[in-house]
């Protein structure tokens, strides 16, 4: 089966972090997710993240501090394998390009979001630091 490596942010600013949800035309449509993206080849996990971010948010200068923790979730015909990085700053005003909306909530709220299966653990593992 295909394993496809992705890559996240758990951007944090204020004690929050920042939300965003998946667009109709995306499969997980609705779910709320940490933003980030597949990791092309011949890049690094912090390289995807610095382009991914730049792509969905428009943000640059990310200021990438720790790694938190990978999850493994299988869908029909591949394997997604997440990982996450902390971002504590970037340059630019957030503007949305690929997901309808993004909310700054605490650790706890996010909970309350439906999230994709693959970020839950990440948010679990987060929430440890
Ligand atoms: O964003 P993109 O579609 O490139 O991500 C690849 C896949 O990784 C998505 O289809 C989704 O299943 C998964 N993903 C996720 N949680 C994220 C980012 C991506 O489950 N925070």
């Amino acid at each position: 089966m295909k394993i496809i490596n992705v890559v996240a942010a758990i951007m944090q600013q204020h004690q929050r972090i920042l939300i965003a949800q998946r667009d109709r035309q995306s499969d997980l449509a609705g779910y709320w997710e940490f933003p980030g993206g597949k990791i092309e080849q011949n890049e690094t996990p912090v390289q995807a993240l610095v382009r991914e971010l730049e792509e969905e948010l428009n943000i640059n200068h990310i200021q990438v501090t720790d790694y938190i923790a990978t999850s493994t979730i299988q869908q029909p015909e591949r394997i997604i394998q997440l990982q996450a990085w902390k971002v504590v700053a970037w340059q630019g005003e957030i503007q949305l390009r690929c997901h309808t909306n993004f909310c700054w909530v605490t650790p706890d709220e996010a909970l309350n979001y439906q999230l994709a299966p693959a970020d839950i653990p990440l948010l679990l593992a987060y929430q440890q630091t």
